[in-house]
């Protein structure tokens, strides 16, 4: 959460950082600000809003500089008011930081600086950062160091860092010395973006899209000094570092709306390329069998694996339910699908022969790379299954898979979950064919996953459908989503979309457990949503359907094409192409990703930015 940007150079650095800040603002929307070199020293502008919000105060208030760091919030520490937006300043405004992460000691700290003299302003961890900093520049002073001096400025940092425990990713300026920007990180991502004569530190690739193609991924505990001439990286351990500057696809880090008026809305309709792109590459019809560049394992060690454990959360953690189906189903191997926020903790047992995977969009969730750094720790290679390139867990995963989805930016995940549950079918259809699986049960799969993007192109066509069911039920306070088998995590899925974005309260059970207690939810005001397409469940599934009936409980089925009975049992229909089963989840997820929208929408509620909640959760 949080998002920082920061620009040493000779352009206009509040105009580069606010655009800098409109594209991290999937990050956090609590409030954002700048701080900016100019000619009186470093001016600040912060506000609680949104980013458009602090371009309004911007121009009343101008601050003109071509250095200057800022930030975007999701507020931890202090509620989203002005007073605690980022910047903050430390000691008399000898340093102004930007932070995203949490500082765990901070209320210590705190109190010594406290004891010292030194007076805060708001009720954030990150001020404490500030004024850490601000009171090593002043015992270096004191010893004799000169303020002016870059190398003063940097002893500060390293010696304030070197007592935080927590996270963070820092962007940090000095008042005595108007051309520097020092970075820092450890648990927080940071990129610099290599320019010609200017650099930029940005949270991810985001912010640097337009003006370079080079960026260098920091890794923890490495720090930057940047100045419009100059990059100097050093890490704790080791010292002087050489940068490794790699090419920034321009093209995978934009994120422009085009035609579409919400992010959300564009994602969901870009699932055809984006499940082509997942696949694109993967298919090896000779061998009837799934292939991968990057998995860094022998055909001998996969096939000892006996166990394998998803970790993951939200969205990712449903992908990885239907993980859980595919892999038993195709390869008999057992599958544990683990909160990673739970199994951080948990001293599972993990045996030499057991397989993890991480499943994460943005590579960046705290959860998840703990649960993968804890495996590694005990000397598991862990896996990833990951959507943004060069992301932590990207970057200290064994080896992985990409989606390949390009930027998610909608808070509600919708192309990524798709783009998993392909990947996670490759990878079933790999781990079939290493064992038991047919030859000709593998091509039969590789056709059907080869047929995928024109068959979402089609189901775009019940979107007129879930328009009239949305209009007809958005008042609703309540909503069930009710799945059996490869639609169960698409139950949980549907539901966990419309509470996000429309704050209906909903839940998603197995069709046939919820008469062991959710059944009491159900009134003529509470609509159930069954996911209900063609498979050997059907029958039961519909007898389900008819315990919601016999008490009132409205029911929308979404449903296969062709089905003509469904209609005297449901009050609506959403019907969707009909697939095999184990490639459900990408077909029933699209009408149940555009009912929360449509939902959401006519609740006049913020579709891409909901509510307190921000796109990647970089806090545990
Ligand atoms: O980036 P990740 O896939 O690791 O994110 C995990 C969850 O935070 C995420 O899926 C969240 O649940 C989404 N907002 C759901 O739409």
């Amino acid at each position: 959460m949080c998002g920082i940007v920061g620009y040493v150079g000779q352009r206009d650095a509040a105009e580069i950082l606010l655009e800098g800040l409109h594209r991290l603002e999937y990050r956090g929307y609590d409030s954002a600000g700048i701080a900016v070199f100019g000619e009186n020293g470093i001016a600040i502008r912060k506000k609680a809003g949104r980013v458009t919000e602090l371009a309004q105060l911007l121009e009343r208030q101008p601050a003109i500089g071509s250095v200057g760091i800022g930030h975007t919030r999701w507020a931890t520490h202090g509620a989203a008011t002005d007073i605690n937006s980022h910047p903050h300043v430390g000691g008399n405004g000898d340093v102004v930081v930007v932070h995203n992460g949490v500082i765990e000691n901070y209320a210590t700290l705190k109190d010594k600086l406290q004891e010292r003299g030194y007076v805060f302003r708001s009720s954030t961890d990150t001020e404490v950062v500030a004024h850490l900093i601000a009171h090593q520049l002043e015992e270096l002073i004191k010893l004799g160091d000169d303020p002016t001096d870059v190398k003063t400025a940097v002893t500060a940092v390293e010696a304030s860092i070197k007592v935080l425990k927590g996270t963070y990713g820092l962007g940090i300026l000095f008042r005595d010395l108007p051309g520097l920007l020092i970075g820092a990180r450890a648990g927080s991502p940071l990129v610099v973006g290599v320019g010609k004569g200017e650099y930029f530190l940005a949270s991810d690739s985001g912010p640097l899209v337009g003006h370079t193609s080079e960026i260098v991924y920091l890794s923890d505990n490495e720090l930057v000094v940047l100045t419009p001439d100059e990059m100097k990286l050093t890490h704790r351990d080791s010292g002087k570092m050489v940068p490794s500057i790699q090419v920034l696809d321009q093209a995978a880090a934009d994120s422009d709306l085009g035609e579409f008026e919400h992010y959300m809305l564009k994602e969901i309709y870009e699932q055809p390329t984006t499940i082509e792109n997942a696949l694109r590459g993967r298919l090896d019809d000779d061998a009837a069998t799934a292939k991968f560049g990057d998995v860094n394992l022998t055909v001998q060690q996969l096939r000892r694996i006996d166990r394998v454990v998803l970790t993951a959360c939200g969205t990712s953690w449903h992908s990885g339910l239907v993980g859980e189906y595919l892999i038993e189903e195709f390869a008999r191997i057992p599958v544990e699908v683990e909160y990673a926020s739970e199994f951080r903790y948990r001293n599972a047992p993990l045996s030499e022969t057991t397989m993890i995977f991480a499943i994460t969009q943005s590579g960046e969730t705290a959860d998840t790379l703990a649960a993968m750094r804890e495996s590694q720790r005990k000397g598991h290679s862990t896996l990833a299954i990951c959507n943004v390139v060069g992301s932590t867990i990207a970057r200290e995963a064994d080896g992985g898979i990409y989606l390949h989805a390009g930027p998610e930016i909608g808070v509600a995940s919708t192309k990524a979950f798709t783009s998993q549950v392909a990947v996670l079918t490759l990878l079933a259809l790999y781990f079939g064919r290493i064992r038991n699986m047919s030859y000709g049960a593998g091509q039969r799969i590789i056709s059907h996953l080869r047929a995928m993007p024109e068959t979402i192109q089609r189901s775009f066509a019940c979107h007129d459908a879930v328009k009239e069911v949305a209009q007809k039920y958005y008042g609703a306070d309540n909503f069930l989503y009710l799945g059996r088998n490869y639609n169960f995590p698409v139950a949980l899925e549907g539901a966990l979309k419309l509470k996000e974005i429309s704050y209906i309260h909903a839940e998603g059970y197995p069709a046939a457990e919820m008469k062991h207690g959710p059944i009491a939810l159900v009134d003529e005001n509470t609509p159930s949503v069954f996911v209900i397409p063609r498979c050997g469940l059907y029958p039961k599934v519909m007898s389900n359907l008819e315990e919601v009936k016999a008490r009132k409980g409205p029911i929308i089925a979404i449903a296969c094409e062709g089905d003509d009975q469904i209609a005297r049992f449901a009050d609506d229909v959403i019907f969707v192409p009909d697939v095999e089963d184990y490639l459900q989840p990408i077909v029933t997820a699209i009408p149940l990703q555009l009912l929360a929208y449509e939902i959401a929408l006519l609740r006049g509620c913020n579709v891409d930015r909901p509510r307190n909640l921000a796109k990647s959760v970089t806090v545990e």
